[in-house]
């Protein structure tokens, strides 16, 4: 079962002079085959340490299975404590591959695994409501951070520490708290050795938004009774789907590339809207992966460039009633993705209840997976006809393998944009200004700089606030 993108709606036979025409793509066979080489080189220079993530991570996979069958019995939810790249893959795994209501399925329809949260911001209310909604002394939080270092996590790691410790005493909070980090930088990988938490070890070559299937992803997806070893596999079948240099035989490379050609005409939007609940928060780690990768003020050589493409998240059919119209009619400014699935888990049929209504009628016997395949159909004709961008990637169905696929398939072809953008996909100067600035008003130590700077920016004037 393997995914498979469908981009006849990028093409001038389905768009006209909306479209691509082959011979576009033809024309940038130079630049396509230095992108080609680029990600060679980077891969060989260990420059790409997540592609490898497929092959090298069995024993990490044992670890731990080996760890969830351990303790997963002794706790009643599993706590992920992370941000961005080390909280998005975790949520989004979840929702494609356990039940929608996991959460408030009783423990025996959940496998027997664990409930699990994601606290990915400090807005106050959310640990405090979460407090409210479990029992800390029941659950396993696992604090997640590449740096080791970072504001949010930390904070709320040591809000929980505290309460663990006040409520079960130092020893119980111990079993209560695994980190997933960096081997040597930040404090998180300090603390977990000082204070003998269990940890399990992020590759340092490989980054935030890249690291869904190294333990960021593994362990909370495991506790969850995913199939990690499946989402590997998949991830592996990606990999050997990408090598041909032939870009009409390599879907993430162009899907990259197709993106990239859109840049050019304006396209400064995407678009990626599952009809699949199941890949809702899917949209959600891609939009970081894009956005954080993508969105540069330099080059590579240096020249203020500021490209990128802005995602969008949307949801078939939901925003049918919402985004649509906007997407059909408005600017064209944008490029559709739409993720489907052939087959769905479940089936239901809407009875035939008012078979003399016609309004109502064509429904009776339809199964909603009839109503949601020909409703996503039926929007890509409709953008199609209003000369709109669309593409098509569909999963056979959603399961480890396949989502394994996609993720591998959005982390190459964010590179590959990278490479044909001519930009660093790997790194993200444009977060640390406002880190900094928060330090700086905090009065962190070595941000004295930074808050002088702060101090002199021009005040608001109160005219301006009503
Ligand atoms: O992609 C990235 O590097 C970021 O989005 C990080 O994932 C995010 O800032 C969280 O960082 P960390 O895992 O170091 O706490």
């Amino acid at each position: 079962m393997t995914l498979r993108l469908d981009y006849n709606n990028m093409m001038s036979h389905m768009l006209g002079t909306e479209g691509i025409a082959q011979a576009e793509i033809d024309s940038l066979s130079a630049k396509i085959a230095n992108a080609n080489a680029a990600m060679v080189a980077k891969r060989a220079a260990g420059k790409m340490a997540w592609r490898d993530l497929p092959y090298n991570q069995s024993q990490v996979v044992q670890d731990i299975n080996a760890y969830v069958a351990e303790v997963k019995d002794d706790i009643d939810a599993f706590v992920v404590l992370g941000i961005g790249g080390s909280a998005l893959g975790p949520m989004a795994v979840q929702q494609a591959l356990n039940h929608p209501f996991y959460n408030e399925l009783p423990r025996e329809k959940r496998g027997g695994y664990p409930k699990l949260y994601v606290v990915d911001n400090v807005d106050p209310e959310r640990l405090v409501y979460l407090f409210q909604t479990i029992d800390p002394a029941r659950c396993l939080f696992n604090v997640i951070s590449k740096s080791g270092s970072t504001s949010e996590t930390m904070s709320q790691f040591m809000i929980v520490q505290k309460l663990l410790e006040e409520k079960i005493g130092k020893e119980a909070a111990k079993k209560l708290i695994v980190c997933t980090t960096d081997a040597a930088s930040g404090n998180l990988i300090t603390i977990a050795k000082q204070e003998g938490y269990r940890y399990f070890i992020i590759p340092s070559a490989v980054g935030g938004r890249f690291s869904e299937l190294t333990p960021v992803g593994l362990l909370p997806a495991a506790f969850c009774g995913i199939d990690i070893a499946g989402l590997l596999e998949g991830a592996a079948q990606m990999d050997k789907l990408c090598a041909p240099d032939d870009i009409c035989k390599n879907a993430p490379h162009m899907f990259a590339l197709l993106h990239y050609i859109g840049m050019t005409r304006g396209k400064n939007i995407t678009v990626v809207m599952p009809y699949a609940d199941s890949l809702k928060f899917i949209s959600d780690w891609f939009a970081q992966l894009w956005a954080e990768s993508l969105g540069k003020q330099y080059d590579l050589e240096g020249n203020v460039v500021n490209v990128g493409q802005t995602p969008v998240k949307a949801l078939g059919v939901t925003d049918q009633h919402s985004q649509v119209q906007l997407y059909a009619e408005g600017p064209f400014d944008k490029i559709i993705v739409l993720l489907g699935v052939d087959e769905y888990r479940e089936t239901i049929t809407i009875p035939k209840t008012y078979g003399d209504m016609p309004s109502l009628g064509f429904l009776g016997g339809v199964t909603h997976n009839q109503l949601i395949k020909t409703e996503q159909d039926a929007t890509e004709y409709a953008l199609t006809k209003a000369g709109r961008m669309n593409m098509t990637i569909t999963l056979p169905k959603v399961t480890p393998q396949t989502l394994g696929q996609l993720l591998y398939f959005f982390e190459v072809a964010t590179a590959y944009a990278g490479e044909l953008m001519n930009i660093d996909a790997f790194d993200q100067p444009g977060v640390e200004e406002g880190k900094n600035a928060t330090y700086a008003m905090f009065g962190r130590p070595g941000y004295e700089e930074k808050k002088a700077e702060l101090d002199a920016a021009p005040a608001k004037d109160a005219k301006f606030v009503i």
